[in-house]
Formats: C-alpha cells, structure tokens, sequence
C-alpha cells in the first residue's frame, strides 16, 4: 500500500473520532514534555495503537497518544509522544503521524523536543526556538519513491523553520516572559548519547543543541508545504560540556522543572499562529 494510501486510511479514523473537528494548528511533544496535551479543552484522546500504520513508542516518557481539542479559540492537534529512528523506524516511518497531522489541514506544525546544549549560552532549563538544523542522522524522510500528491521530489528547505512565525514566537516569549534562545539543532541517530569528540565537531559544524528527533517531521512538514515552528528544551548539557555522566533521567527531570513555563508559551502561542 503507497505512503498516501496509508495515510488515507489513518486519517479515515481520526475523522471518525472527531467527526468535523479540523484542527489548525499540530504539535509534536517531546520527551516529558507531553503534559501540554492535557490542557486542551473537549478533547478527544487515540492512543497511537487504534491508529492504522501509526508507529508507537517502547520509551518511558513517551505516552503514545494523539489528543484532539480546543485552547485559546484555536483548534488543536498534539502528538503526546513521538517516536525515534533509534527504537528501529526508518526516517520515513518516524515521520508518517506528522504527515497525518499536515493531511488533517493544519496551517502550522510546531516540532519540541529534549536537546543537549552545545552552546556556552544553552543550559539546562533553557528554551531554545530552532532557527534551522543540521540533519546527521544519516537518513531522510523523503527517501524512496515520491508521491508528487504529497509534494515535490526535491522540496525546499531554505526557510524550513518558518522566520516570521518564529519571531512571533519571540515576542510571545517575551510577552509572557519566557527567556527563548535561539539558534540551530543538530539531529544525531542516537541512542547512544554524543561523545566528546561528537560534540566538539558539531559546534565546530555550527549546531547549537543536539536531539535524536524532529528533524524527520521537518522534512515531511517542509515536503507538504506546512509551516514550521521548533522549540528545544535544553535538558542537559551535552557530553563533555558538563562534568557528569548523560541520563535519560537528567532528560526527564530537566523537561519536568519547565513543564508550566513550557505549557504557558504554548497555551500562548499555538492560538497566536493562527491569526498569523
Ligand atoms: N544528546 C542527544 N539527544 C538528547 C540529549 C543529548 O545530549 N539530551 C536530550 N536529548
């Protein structure tokens, strides 16, 4: 069955459990940062299991479930959980829901994730708007065959991370008084977290922060021609900035202390974009 076919199918069912619900605005939450979810309005919640052709995820922190609902006026999409080419998915794979979540008709895509800060400036505890990356992960979302109904073979990338929506995000960063770095992701294959070695390479290489997600869905967002916003939640200093061993737990802990900052800009700025 072709890659749109598939898509066809799963957005069948959504459409079914949410009958006339279309959502303008999808959001992919990151590791431990899937609380955001939980405060939309009427919401409608799938787990990725009762969803055909939906990968799901093994990782503790990655709940796993599609939630449909209401904030701030703006209808609402968010992936409470991703996941990884690590887990065994390939890139095309780990992008099928964020192209689920174009083919509902949202005019925007915002991608989170946990990162490891490169740069002096990214600590943990940071938010970081991703300006644009640097794909390491050795593999893209739009390999194999392309579909030209989903977009074109060789799609743009110039200005994957949509600049005006980004700087909007700035200012309602501002306005609600959440410190918001900017600067550029890297995404590594993982799971093994970077070496030393790694990390002085990728800053040599001009990455800010590194992550082993989102990039794929950029890519398939990009393809599809949705408009994309990425925030990084710096949860640790990456390896060889800091002084002690990388946890998935650090991670975890990291992205639980921003929680209610995380959600407030959110709660902000997703109603925002659709008026932009
Ligand atoms: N490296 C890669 N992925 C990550 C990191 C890191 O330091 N922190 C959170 N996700």
């Amino acid at each position: 069955m072709s890659l749109y076919d598939q898509m066809q199918e799963t957005l069948g069912v959504v459409r079914a459990r949410a009958p006339g619900f279309s959502p303008q605005v999808g959001i992919i939450l990151g590791s431990g940062l899937g609380d955001f979810a939980d405060t939309l309005e009427g919401r409608t919640v799938i787990p990725y299991a009762e969803l055909p052709h939906f990968p799901h995820s093994s990782v503790p922190g990655h709940a796993g479930r599609l939630v449909l609902g209401t904030l701030g006026g703006a209808s609402i999409v968010a992936m409470q959980g991703r996941v990884h080419a690590y887990e065994g998915y390939s890139n095309v794979q780990v992008a099928f829901p964020a192209r689920v979540l174009c083919g509902l008709g949202i005019k925007t895509l915002v991608v989170t994730n946990a990162a490891g800060g490169i740069h002096p400036d990214c600590g943990p505890g940071d938010l970081m708007a991703i300006t644009d990356h640097i794909n390491l992960s050795g593999w893209n979302a739009l390999t194999g065959p392309n579909d030209d109904r989903l977009g074109p073979r060789f799609p743009d990338m110039s200005h994957a991370y949509h600049p005006a929506l980004t700087q909007l995000l700035g200012r309602v960063a501002q306005e609600q008084g959440v410190p918001l770095r900017r600067g550029v992701y890297v995404m590594s294959s993982g799971p093994s977290y970077e070496t030393p070695a790694e990390i002085r390479m990728l800053r040599t290489l001009g990455a800010d922060a590194v992550g082993m997600s989102t990039v794929p869905e950029v890519v398939a967002a990009a393809h599809m021609g949705v408009r994309v916003v990425g925030i990084s939640c710096i949860t640790n200093l990456a390896a060889g900035i800091g002084h002690h061993p990388l946890s998935h737990e650090e991670v975890a802990e990291t992205a639980g202390r921003v929680r209610d900052v995380f959600i407030r800009l959110l709660a902000a700025f997703l109603p925002a974009t659709t008026k932009a």
